[in-house]
């Protein structure tokens, strides 16, 4: 069988230059299919899940910054009030779909109040973003004193961008061409500063991709691919701390 075929964009197709913005409204209809251009943040909200807690309270509200399609709805525990913030109107449309209150924003300039969240998840958000710095400070004021951010995103490292540019934007299931700019990519030394910084200190752990899952995706014999837990904090990882109270 042949693998998932994955339509891949032209050099004059908006998403051309790196990280360019305009990628995810181009891309629209790919995010809720499994085998997609988007196939693999599948995977990640899966992972990113997980790592939230149960609501602290009725009505609890969860930010999730960058929130694209909406794909973190099916894995979070019920009873949250989801909230996503995206530059990218038609992504904002299809995740109001999956019940998100859908906020059209910046992340470095949160249209939101302070302390306004129980929860702040950014999910492969943190390497798209020309200031990190702001969007740090942004994340840590709308989170509540006592309250958990989670996060995801990609080390800079030679390996991360050999296995997740120079290869992982040409395989099945991997990020779409052009999606990531690697001068952003993000070493968790550095978030460490920052958000220690903001009251939030971190732990990482690193993921993978469980390679016999991915091996029947690419046969089609599996529509999603579990991400592992590992050590190295070389590719992608993930962070969750607390704000102090
Ligand atoms: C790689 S996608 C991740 C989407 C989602 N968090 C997920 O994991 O499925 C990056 C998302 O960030 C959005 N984005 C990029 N820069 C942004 C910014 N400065 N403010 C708000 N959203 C932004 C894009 O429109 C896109 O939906």
């Amino acid at each position: 069988m042949s693998p998932p075929r994955t339509p891949r964009l032209a050099p004059d197709r908006p998403g051309s230059r790196r990280n360019d913005p305009a990628l995810y409204d181009a891309l629209v209809d790919h995010w809720w299919r499994r085998d997609g251009e988007f196939a693999a943040l599948h995977w990640l909200a899966e992972a990113r899940g997980a790592l939230v807690p149960p609501p602290p309270r009725g009505g609890a509200v969860l930010l999730d910054a960058g929130c694209g399609g909406g794909l973190l709805a099916p894995h979070l525990p019920a009873g949250y009030h989801h909230v996503g913030v995206d530059l990218s109107a038609p992504s904002l449309a299809l995740a109001a779909r999956e019940g998100v209150a859908a906020v059209r924003g910046d992340v470095t300039a949160l249209p939101l109040a302070d302390a306004c969240a129980d929860v702040v998840v950014a999910g492969e958000i943190l390497e798209h973003v020309d200031d990190l710095e702001a969007t740090v400070a942004e994340l840590a004021r709308v989170l509540r004193p006592g309250g958990t951010l989670a996060l995801d995103t990609i080390n800079a490292t030679w390996w991360s961008r050999f296995s997740l540019v120079t290869v992982g934007e040409r395989l099945p299931g991997g990020p779409p061409r052009h999606c990531h700019d690697p001068a952003l990519f993000v070493p968790p030394e550095r978030l460490q500063a920052l958000f220690t910084r903001r009251g939030i200190p971190l732990e990482f752990q690193g993921l993978r991709f469980s390679v016999p899952d991915y091996l029947r995706f690419l046969m089609r014999r599996r529509r999603s691919v579990r991400m592992l837990p590992i050590r190295s904090l070389a590719a992608v990882y993930q962070g969750i701390g607390r704000k102090r109270t």
